[in-house]
């Protein structure tokens, strides 16, 4: 506690000198989301980011994030806490397939969900995260939409479109390990609680939910809803926010496996470190910058 207390002060001063914001998704570690301007998903992190004035971004998520700040605000210095924390979903797209299935159906458009590299950005006509994903495809001019890479985000926004979407096998390990048995042993010792689940897991158990959003509207729905308990069917990290909003109220995650290890490489030491060498740094090259930025800013004009 005490060495935390002193990695605080340091990080606080630096950011003074610096002139420099800490951007820190719900999936970090306490401490982390503790010392951030801003705490949120990856929509309203990549709001903060395209809005700031700081000079230098710490951005604490994952690295796709402080890509997509880079690209957004290409002006700023952006640094992250350690390099090695990607998103393996992220990672299961890749330019060359894109463009295969791109070939393959001409007429369609491609929306990508944000984790993904700046290289997909860069072939994707709109971007979206889970928190306006049917809006965003809903939004867009073809009938025909190739989606990448969240097959199971992909089948819960093709239950609110007409559209039709050929879908990327890609998931996110963290999330699609929960499944339908975890969710009925939580729901039989809980019998009170209320199941609230990303749509990030698999579509059996996005099924069972009472609730389905992304991390910002399941933290909305728990601290406005009348009921007094929940299992959480989203990564650990939300409990401090979720916590914190309600005090009184009891979350159970549904497994003690919804976390991710990515996300949680980042802590306070790590912060301190970055800002005083300001490495490392994102770097997008200009060319993919470019072509990354338009299909992000079209889906911050998403309304
Ligand atoms: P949101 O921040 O959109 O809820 O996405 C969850 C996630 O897995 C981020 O990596
Ligand atoms: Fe990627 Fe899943 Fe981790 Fe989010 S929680 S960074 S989607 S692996």
């Amino acid at each position: 506690a005490e060495q935390n207390r002193e990695l605080k002060e340091r990080i606080a001063q630096l950011k003074k000198e610096r002139n420099a914001i800490i951007l820190a998704h719900y999936y970090q570690r306490d401490e982390i989301q503790e010392i951030a301007d801003f705490r949120g998903d990856s929509f309203l992190l990549a709001q903060k980011a395209a809005q700031t004035d700081a000079d230098v971004i710490v951005f604490c998520g994952v690295h796709f994030m402080g890509e997509s700040a880079k690209i957004l605000a290409p002006n700023k210095k952006v640094i992250i806490p350690d390099e090695r924390a990607g998103c393996p979903m992220a990672d299961m797209v890749n330019v060359e397939g894109l463009r295969a299935l791109k070939r393959q159906h001409p007429n369609a458009k491609v929306v990508a969900y944000i984790n993904t590299s700046a290289d997909i950005k860069a072939e994707t006509d709109i971007c979206c995260t889970s928190a306006n994903a049917v809006k965003v495809v809903n939004s867009v001019d073809s009938d025909e939409i190739i989606w990448v890479p969240d097959k199971n985000l992909g089948d819960y926004v093709s239950k609110f479109t007409n559209k039709k979407m050929i879908i990327w096998e890609g998931y996110c390990n963290t999330h699609d390990m929960l499944t339908v048995k975890d969710v009925e042993e939580m729901r039989a010792a809980h019998p009170n609680a209320q199941f609230v689940v990303h749509p990030e897991c698999r579509p059996e158990v996005v099924k069972l939910g009472d609730f389905v959003g992304s991390t910002t509207a399941i933290i909305k729905y728990c601290k406005e809803s009348d009921c007094q308990e929940f299992i959480v069917g989203t990564e650990d990290g939300t409990g401090y926010q979720l916590r914190k909003d309600s005090p009184e109220k009891k979350f159970h995650f549904a497994t003690k496996y919804l976390v991710c290890p990515n996300m949680k490489v980042n802590n306070l030491k790590k912060v301190a470190r970055c800002l005083e060498t300001m490495q490392p740094e994102i770097y997008v090259p200009e060319d993919v910058a470019d072509k990354a930025r338009l299909s992000l800013e079209r889906m911050l004009l998403v309304k």
